[in-house]
């Protein structure tokens, strides 16, 4: 089956040395000390290469006798942060045989870096930087597609699907060069930047032929080299990410802080590799709302790297909060298409849930923590440098315009007789997705976000209330009530919307036809079953009519993390279902043999559900890395109230509160059982031998009408088990 691993090939060597010193952050300054990994996960290979010059993550996929040969052919790619660059090549074997061609990068350590100077013919006056390789390909081959410049433009193929640019792909300029070789070379549309690659034939591999815009190459081992002249991000050493208390992790987790690493720059945090290796607001939220323990404090540190980063990309006149960065060629290329001859990168802000992200992380650090206390005035008294608009205004000023949009989308809902549909958060016009799960039939369509209006919109209104109380904001000297009295009303009055209860015979003949519909083998579990079933659907108004969207799911997390709820009834209810739902097997609740599924479409009904929600799609019947870690870590905090000093009553209610405990310690029974995949961005199942047993993702064809969705190898948010851990006393 499927095997995954990593295998760390070195470390910094600083970081080995001295873990102990605490309290001491030096940074590597020489290139001498790479850092790499190898991380395998067949058929994808990834390797990884960050010097002081530059970061390089290269995926290999050569498919497996067992792959869907439609789906999965030889691919070479490479990817840059910088620019969320990157160049990918596709092979097919000479004898068109699909399956019989093989290719591998050569040799343990198989990268090594291009690093030249710039000199006076260089346009950018940037460094040609990249690495090179060694590769090995067991028959002939013909390099028939390469596509050459940003990872967006190979995710427009990859995902579009395959959508080519002939702007982009007729400039690719193929040459031949001295020993055998081939070059492809390709200037941006920035008339700057030169990126190329190029394939020269090692001992007894046959010349390069090429012909008609496609490359010949011979059964062998060529040389390949990948490389770009575009000004490089400066990255985070492992020990720089991480506070003082938490160097330990560098050697204890060495893969996942290696990892964390590679998605860590001084001004920005990256999403993840290598579909995403660029600024996504909510992805760098959520992962500071779940590492902040572990994340290092000060200007030169993770949290105001973060925190930084969404404020500079803000949307300055109304507050919201940028999802996705278009950066490098990427961003020319979207200026060209609207006549705009500019390299200026922009921002998308489709998304709503990231608005309500900032206020929680401003006051987690600004407010709980002293050295974030201490760099209040320093940190937002600075001035915005970026190209997002925003240059000149202070970080402070944009803060408030973030606060300023959260209050007045939570005003209507939270005015005497407000409490309705209407005056909940809602996608942006002409949207059809606004929270993280962003696919096309994520949220079945729905208008209101059960994440946003449950949990986002009130823990950002109580950020907002501390916040004032603590003098930010004094052009709203009346906030701090204000704030709290929304939170209240928003906190107590929307569970109901989108609850759902299924009488027990309901339910159970709910499951048993999701069941046989579904006929992957998996038992109904139906004798689960013991009282009503009770889940909120994940949004309201979606597509075929549906009011409420009524598939169970794991965005209960939000709630149990980022609020503590005050109305007991609501809340002992509101806990004991999540318990149910999260210690239950699917298809009565959500637990796998591979995790905590983040969708559930038994009890919907309708047959849109089963056909909608599957395990082939990207926010269906699969398991996210995150979701698992804010479910442990929210049901910790629920249950530690039981130790505060206002005692919420569910802890006293032995049933709920047992069964709460039950459902924390089954979580993490599941999540260490599956700690080889946690990493990773998303993966899926089969279910054989009596199991629901591991696949990738990108394995399984994608449903109709979705494109190919391939996982990231590792993203940013699912290493959020760095800080998450289990607490061993809460049995
Ligand atoms: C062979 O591979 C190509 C490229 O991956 C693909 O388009 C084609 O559908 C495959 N053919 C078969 C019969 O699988
Ligand atoms: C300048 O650098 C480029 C890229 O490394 C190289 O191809 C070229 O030969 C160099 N030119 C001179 C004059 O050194
Ligand atoms: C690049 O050069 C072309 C051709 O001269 C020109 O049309 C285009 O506007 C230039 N692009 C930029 C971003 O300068
Ligand atoms: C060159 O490739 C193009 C596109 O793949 C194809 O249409 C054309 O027939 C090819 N020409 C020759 C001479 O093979
Ligand atoms: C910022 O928000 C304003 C008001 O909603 C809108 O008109 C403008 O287009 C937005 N800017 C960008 C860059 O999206
Ligand atoms: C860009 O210019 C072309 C040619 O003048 C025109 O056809 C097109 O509509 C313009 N696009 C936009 C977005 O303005
Ligand atoms: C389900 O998917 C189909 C396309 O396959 C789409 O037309 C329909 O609107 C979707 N319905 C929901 C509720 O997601
Ligand atoms: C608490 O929630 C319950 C159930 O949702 C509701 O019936 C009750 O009115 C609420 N109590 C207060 C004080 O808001
Ligand atoms: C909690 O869930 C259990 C199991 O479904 C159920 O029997 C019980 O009535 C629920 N308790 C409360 C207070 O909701
Ligand atoms: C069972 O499910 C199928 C497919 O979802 C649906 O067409 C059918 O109406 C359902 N039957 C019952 C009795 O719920
Ligand atoms: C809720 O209370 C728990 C236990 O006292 C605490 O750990 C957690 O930080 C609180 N959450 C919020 C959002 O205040
Ligand atoms: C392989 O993928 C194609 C394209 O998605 C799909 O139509 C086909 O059913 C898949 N084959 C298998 C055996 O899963």
């Amino acid at each position: 089956m499927y095997r995954l691993g990593y295998q760390l090939l070195s470390l910094l060597c600083l970081a080995l040395a001295s873990p102990q010193v605490k309290g001491i952050v030096e940074r590597v300054d020489s290139c001498d000390t790479p850092t790499t990994q190898h991380l395998s996960a067949p058929p994808y290979e990834n390797y990884f290469y960050s010097d002081c010059n530059a970061a390089n993550q290269v995926v290999v996929t050569s498919p497996l006798s067992s792959s869907n040969l439609t789906l999965i052919g030889p691919r070479l790619l490479v990817a840059w942060p910088a620019g969320d660059s990157g160049v990918v090549s596709y092979f097919s074997p000479k004898n068109g045989v699909n399956g019989s061609l093989a290719i591998e990068l050569v040799g343990d350590q198989p990268l090594s870096p291009i690093y030249t100077p710039a000199n006076s013919s260089s346009l950018t006056g940037e460094p040609v930087v990249g690495i090179s390789t060694s590769i090995n390909f067991n028959s002939s081959a013909m390099l028939d597609l390469a596509i050459m410049g940003s990872i967006r433009t190979i995710r427009d193929f990859t995902e579009g699907p395959s959508l080519l640019h002939p702007e982009i792909q007729d400039a690719v300029n193929f040459s031949s060069i001295s020993n055998g070789g081939a070059l492809l070379s390709r200037l941006w549309l920035d008339n700057k930047t030169i990126v190329s690659m190029s394939f020269v034939p090692e001992a007894g591999s046959a010349a390069v032929n090429i012909s008609n815009r496609t490359l010949e190459l011979g059964a062998g081992t060529y040389q390949f080299n990948a490389s770009f002249d575009y000004p490089q991000l400066t990255q985070l050493s492992a020990s720089e990410v991480l506070n003082p208390e938490s160097q330990d992790l560098i050697q204890q987790q060495a893969g996942k802080t290696t990892s964390l690493s590679f998605l860590s720059y001084r001004h920005k945090l990256l999403a993840g590799a290598w579909r995403f290796l660029t600024y996504f607001g909510r992805d760098s939220m959520i992962t500071l709302l779940l590492m902040q323990p572990v994340f290092s404090e000060g200007p030169d540190g993770a949290i105001e790297a973060v925190i930084g980063s969404v404020l500079e990309r803000l949307n300055k006149t109304d507050g919201k909060v940028c999802h996705e960065e278009t950066i490098g060629d990427y961003a020319t290329y979207e200026n060209q298409l609207k006549n705009i001859t500019s390299n200026a990168p922009s921002c998308t802000y489709i998304m709503v849930d990231s608005d309500y992200y900032l206020q929680p992380v401003m006051q987690n650090y600004f407010l709980d923590t002293a050295t974030g206390r201490s760099r209040r005035q320093a940190f937002f008294s600075q001035e915005a440098t970026l190209d997002f608009g925003n240059a000149g205004l202070k970080y402070g000023d944009l803060a408030v315009r973030n606060a300023e949009k959260v209050m007045r989308s939570a005003k209507a809902f939270a005015q005497p007789g407000g409490q309705k549909i209407h005056n909940l958060v809602h996608l942006v016009k002409g949207q059809i997705v606004g929270d993280w799960r962003d696919s096309t039939y994520g949220i079945g369509g729905g208008r209101q976000p059960y994440d946003v209006n449950t949990a986002l919109v009130p823990a950002a209104l109580r950020a907002i209330s501390q916040l004032s109380a603590a003098g930010f904001y004094p052009q709203h000297a009346n906030w701090s009530a204000e704030a709290a009295a929304y939170a209240q009303i928003w906190e107590d009055n929307t569970l109901q919307f989108f609850e759902v209860t299924r009488s027990v015979s309901e339910a159970k003949s709910l499951v048993t036809n999701y069941t046989n519909t579904v006929g992957a083998g998996f038992p109904s579990h139906v004798d689960d079953i013991e009282s009503d079933v009770v889940f909120h659907g994940l949004s309201l108004n979606g597509y075929d009519n549906l009011k409420v969207v009524e598939v169970m799911n794991s965005d209960d997390c939000f709630r149990h993390y980022l609020l503590n709820t005050t109305n007991q009834t609501q809340l002992t209810a509101f806990v004991n279902q999540t318990a149910n739902n999260v210690r239950l097997p699917f298809p009565v609740g959500l637990s796998t043999d591979v995790g905590m599924l983040i969708a559930n479409p038994a009890y919907g009904g309708e047959p849109v559900y089963a056909a909608n929600w599957t395990h082939n799609a990207y926010q269906g019947t699969v398991v996210w890395g995150w979701p698992l870690a804010m479910m442990a870590a929210g049901l910790q905090r629920q249950l530690y109230r039981c130790n505060s000093s206002e005692v919420p009553d569910f802890c006293n209610d032995s049933s709920v509160y047992s069964n709460v405990i039950a459902a924390y310690n089954q979580l993490w029974n599941v999540i260490d059982d599956n700690k080889q995949y946690l990493s990773n961005e998303v993966w899926s199942w089969q279910y054989r031998d009596n199991s629901f047993q591991f696949v990738q993702l990108g394995d399984l064809p994608p449903p109709p009408g979705s494109s190919y969705t391939e996982s990231d190898i590792r993203q940013l948010w699912s290493l959020s088990f760095l800080a998450v851990t289990r607490d061993e006393s809460l049995k």
